[in-house]
C-alpha cells in the first residue's frame, strides 16, 4: 500500500498538477486519502496485535485446546485403501476446478459460468481429499504430557493397568482379558502399531472420557491427570515392546526404541540418571536375577575392565535389591549395583525383554531371567541379549564387536524428547 501510495498515486498527483489538468485531482486526491488511512490503520491494527501478544502467556506455557473434531493425518492413508482413493479422486477434481479457473481468467468468453463451476469442483474435490484424510481428534488431541516418559512413571502406569484395564485389554494388552469375550466392539489390542500414532493426547481424552457407543470406560473420577500420563506412559512402552521383540544381540541400523530414563543410586553411593550418560557413553543395562546371573556377572566382572575403556557404562539392576546384596558374596561381584530405583527400571524394562520365542501371556513373561541391553549415547536401545536364548553375549567379544560398532557409527538421529507425542 506504500508503495502504491509513494510511487504511483503522488506521481499522477504532480503529474496532474504539471499539466494543469485540475479536474481530475479531487478524485485522485480522495483515493490517495483512503489509501493513507487504510496503510495507517494496518499499521495500528498490528500494533494492537502486539500489545496484546506482549500481554498473553506464550503458548509454549499454555495446553492447546483443538478446536474441531477432526484433523488431518497422512497416515490415515496407510490404514485404509478407500482414502487412498478418495485422496486420488479428490486430488483429480481439485486439479480440474483449478484450471477451469486458469482458463476463466486467461479467456474472456464464457468467464462467469467457467468461475462458477471451477470454484464449485475446486471446493467439492478439496473436502473429499480433505475427508480422506481426516481422523477424529479432540480438545486434548494436541495436549503435552504432565509425566515424562521415565521409569517411574511406566511402573506407576503398570500398576494401574493390572488394577483397571487388564480385565478388559488383557495382562499382555492383547485385548483378550477375561471380560473381553461378551464385549461389542472388543476392546483394543494395545500392543498394535496404530496405537502408536494416535497422539498422546488422544488417548489422555479416551482414558478420560472413555469412548462413545463402546464398553471402554472414563477413568477422570477415578485417577488424576498425573496417573492418566502415567497410563499414557506404559500404553506407550507397551506397543513399542511388541515391535522391540525383533530386538537381537546384533545391532539394528534404525535407533526407534527410546529407553524410558530413569534415575537410580547404587550401593556405592553414587546417584545418576540414564539420561547423565547421553553423548558420553554407551550404556549396558543388566537385568540381573539370581541365581540365573550368577556366572554371567562373575564373567561381566572380569571383563569389566576392557568395557569402561570402551567408554561402557555397566548398570546393574537387580528385581530384589535386598536379595542381591544376600545372596552375592564380594567374591562374586565388585560391580556397583543399582540399589535405588531398581524396582521400577527392572519392571519398566522388562517389557523390552520379550523375543518372538516368549509367549507374552505366560505367567513367565513377567518375570524375565537374565538380559542385557546395549544403549546408543543418544538414549536409544540398540541390541539386546536375553541369556536363556544362549548364544549372543555370552561370547563376550560379540558384545565388544557391538560395541565398536556403536562407538564408530555417525547417526543423524537426534536424542529422543522428555515425552511421549
Ligand atoms: C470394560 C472393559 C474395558 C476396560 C475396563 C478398559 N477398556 Fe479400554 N477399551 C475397551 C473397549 C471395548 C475398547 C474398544 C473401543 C473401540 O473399538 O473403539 C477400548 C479401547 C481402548 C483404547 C483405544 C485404543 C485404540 O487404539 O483405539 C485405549 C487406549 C484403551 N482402551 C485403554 C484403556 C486403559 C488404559 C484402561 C484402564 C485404565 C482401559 N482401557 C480399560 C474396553 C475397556
Amino acid at each position: 500500500m506504500a508503495t502504491r501510495n509513494r510511487w504511483r498515486l503522488k506521481p499522477r498527483l504532480s503529474d496532474l498538477a504539471n499539466h494543469n489538468d485540475l479536474g481530475k485531482i479531487p478524485a485522485l486526491l480522495a483515493q490517495l486519502r483512503r489509501s493513507v488511512i487504510a496503510e495507517a490503520s494496518l499499521g495500528a491494527a498490528i500494533l494492537v496485535i502486539v500489545g496484546v501478544m506482549s500481554i498473553t502467556p506464550p503458548a509454549r506455557h499454555l495446553q492447546p485446546d483443538w478446536p474441531f473434531s477432526f484433523r488431518l493425518d497422512w497416515s490415515n492413508l496407510a490404514l485404509s485403501p478407500d482414502a487412498r482413493f478418495s485422496l486420488n479422486t479428490g486430488g483429480v477434481l481439485s486439479i480440474v476446478g483449478t484450471v477451469l479457473l486458469v482458463f476463466a481468467v486467461a479467456v474472456g468468453r464464457y468467464r462467469r459460468w467457467m468461475v462458477g463451476v471451477g470454484a464449485i469442483i475446486l471446493v467439492v474435490g478439496g473436502l473429499i481429499a480433505g475427508n480422506a484424510i481426516s481422523i477424529d481428534a479432540y480438545p486434548t488431541t494436541y495436549m503435552r504430557p504432565s509425566a515424562a516418559y521415565n521409569a517411574i512413571s511406566v511402573a506407576n502406569g503398570m500398576l494401574l493397568y493390572g488394577d483397571s484395564c487388564a480385565v478388559c485389554h488383557g495382562v499382555a494388552g492383547y485385548g483378550d482379558g477375561p471380560a473381553a469375550a461378551d464385549l461389542k466392539p472388543k476392546p483394543a489390542d494395545l500392543t498394535a502399531q496404530h496405537a502408536a500414532t494416535h497422539t498422546a493426547g488422544d488417548l489422555y481424552w479416551w482414558l478420560s472420557h472413555g469412548i462413545k457407543e463402546t464398553a471402554m470406560p472414563g477413568f477422570k473420577e477415578s485417577f488424576s491427570e498425573d496417573e492418566r500420563w502415567d497410563l499414557i506412559n506404559f500404553l506407550r512402552a507397551l506397543s513399542t515392546a511388541e515391535r522391540a521383540r525383533s530386538l537381537a544381540p546384533v545391532t539394528e541400523a534404525d535407533a526407534w526404541l527410546v529407553a524410558p530414563d530413569f534415575a537410580y543410586g547404587t550401593d556405592r553411593g553414587e546417584s545418576k540418571t540414564l539420561k547423565d550418560h547421553r553423548g558420553d557413553k554407551i550404556v549396558l543395562l543388566v537385568l540381573v536375577s539370581l541365581p540365573e546371573s550368577r556366572d554371567r556377572l562373575e564373567q561381566l566382572e572380569k571383563m569389566a575392565a576392557r568395557l569402561t575403556s570402551a567408554s561402557v557404562e555397566i548398570i546393574l539392576v537387580p528385581s530384589d535389591a535386598q536379595g542381591y546384596r544376600n545372596a552375592v558374596d564380594s567374591a562374586v561381584s565388585q560391580l556397583p549395583v543399582v540399589t535405588e530405583g531398581n524396582d521400577e527400571i527392572f519392571k519398566t524394562f522388562s517389557l523390552f525383554n520379550h523375543s518372538f520365542e516368549t509367549d507374552r501371556n505366560s505367567p513367565e513373561a513377567l518375570l524375565p531371567k537374565h538380559t542385557e541391553f546395549l544403549i546408543d549415547k543418544r538414549g536409544y536401545i540398540r541390541a539386546r541379549w536375553i541369556a536363556k536364548e544362549g548364544g549372543g553375549w555370552l561370547n563376550i567379544e560379540n558384545l565388544l564387536q557391538e560395541i565398536e560398532t556403536l562407538q564408530n557409527e555417525k547417526s543423524q538421529v537426534p536424542a529422543p524428547a522428555d515425552h511421549v507425542h
